[in-house]
């Protein structure tokens, strides 16, 4: 067992048990609220891991410092082509975390089956709206049919709970609420959505414009019969209701409304070796100078318990002196 004194604490006590690992910071879609249509220049490829330094991270994480579940995150993760030989590696560790993706979904298609034999546990899939049309204008590129295709591959290769991440936006897909959680009722998917945070390279979110939880509650309610979900929430973000008495639930992550940093569990890692305690953080840590400078397990280790230790205890967006971090969101990994 690890002890909590080589685990991933920080000042206020709260202890980082979930890795995200941000595998590339390119993707095949172009969000509005994470990247301009454009593209961004992505990260040279000499900086990016590579699948051996990855998995090593992944082992020190997991063996010294008392992480238990990692998700594989991007820019879109599907585009690693290691991304089957990382699963796999990452689920020979001892004790064995548990794995998840977070894709659009594009490909998923192919390679659902691959990754469940390789030891991935479940998915979690961005789906913005049901319509091609709106998804063209909010993706940019014109793949609703991939994502529906890769989401019923993933179901039926038990990557289960199949878990659908909504980000609705003003005046785009805002009415879209309830056919999104007919549609996961429908299919067995765990429909959560997500309030829009300041993290697109564009710098073009407001507070006004945002979708707030309490909005997509009162949409929801109108429609569905909604009841608190007894189960714990734990240092999970989305607050979840039972539809109709349960079993069925959806949940709502209002990062911006009613942070939860408070509770928060997770420790990032860019695709570039870089730990980030927050995804709003300013600063980062560099791992991938020790690992490629030859530095020992210990010492990488003890370099991410500093990094986590100095973690600030929120996010402050609402506070007048904010500054949206340096790096957006495809290059962090959510
Ligand atoms: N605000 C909220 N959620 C976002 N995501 C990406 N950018 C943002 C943002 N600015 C979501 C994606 C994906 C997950 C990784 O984070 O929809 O599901
Ligand atoms: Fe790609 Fe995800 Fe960003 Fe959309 S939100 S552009 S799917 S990385």
């Amino acid at each position: 067992m690890t002890s909590t004194r080589s685990a991933l604490v920080d000042r206020f006590g709260r202890r980082a048990v979930d890795l995200r690992v941000s595998l590339t910071d390119r993707c095949n879609l172009r969000c509005s609220y994470c990247m301009p249509p454009e593209g961004l220049p992505w990260l040279p490829n000499a900086d990016v891991l590579t699948d051996d330094e990855v998995l090593r991270l992944v082992e020190i994480a997991v063996t010294r410092l008392g992480v238990t579940e990692v998700r594989f995150t991007g820019g879109e993760p599907l585009l690693r082509p290691g991304l089957v030989g990382i699963v796999a590696g990452a689920a020979a560790l001892r004790p064995r975390p548990k794995l998840s993706v977070t894709t659009n979904a594009i490909g998923l298609h192919r390679l659902a089956a691959p990754l469940r034999e390789a030891g991935l546990d479940r998915v979690n899939v961005s789906l913005d709206t049901l319509d091609p049309d709106r998804f063209a204008t909010i993706a940019h590129r014109r793949r609703l049919d991939d994502v529906v295709a890769g989401l019923a591959a993933a179901a039926q290769a038990g990557l289960t709970p199949v878990k659908l991440n909504t980000v609705l936006l003003r005046g785009v897909n805002d009415d879209e609420a309830p056919a999104l959680l007919r549609f996961a009722l429908k299919h067995g998917y765990e429909l959560r959505f997500i309030e829009q945070m300041p993290l697109d390279a564009q710098h073009g979110w407001s507070r006004t414009d945002m979708v707030t939880a309490e909005e997509i509650l009162a949409a929801l309610h109108a429609e569905f019969e909604l009841s608190p979900d007894p189960a714990e929430r734990a240092g999970a973000p989305a607050e979840t209701w039972l539809v109709g008495g349960g079993p069925a639930k959806v949940g709502v992550i209002a990062s911006v409304t009613r942070p939860f940093c408070g509770d928060c569990d997770r420790t990032r890692l860019t695709a570039d070796g870089q730990v980030r305690n927050c995804l709003f953080a300013r600063g980062e840590t560099d791992l991938r100078g020790l690992l490629r400078g030859g530095a020992g397990d210990e010492e990488i280790a003890q370099r991410w318990r500093e990094a986590m230790w100095g973690k600030l205890p929120g996010h402050g967006i609402d506070n007048p002196d904010f500054l949206q971090p340096t790096r957006p969101m495809s290059a962090i990994g959510g």
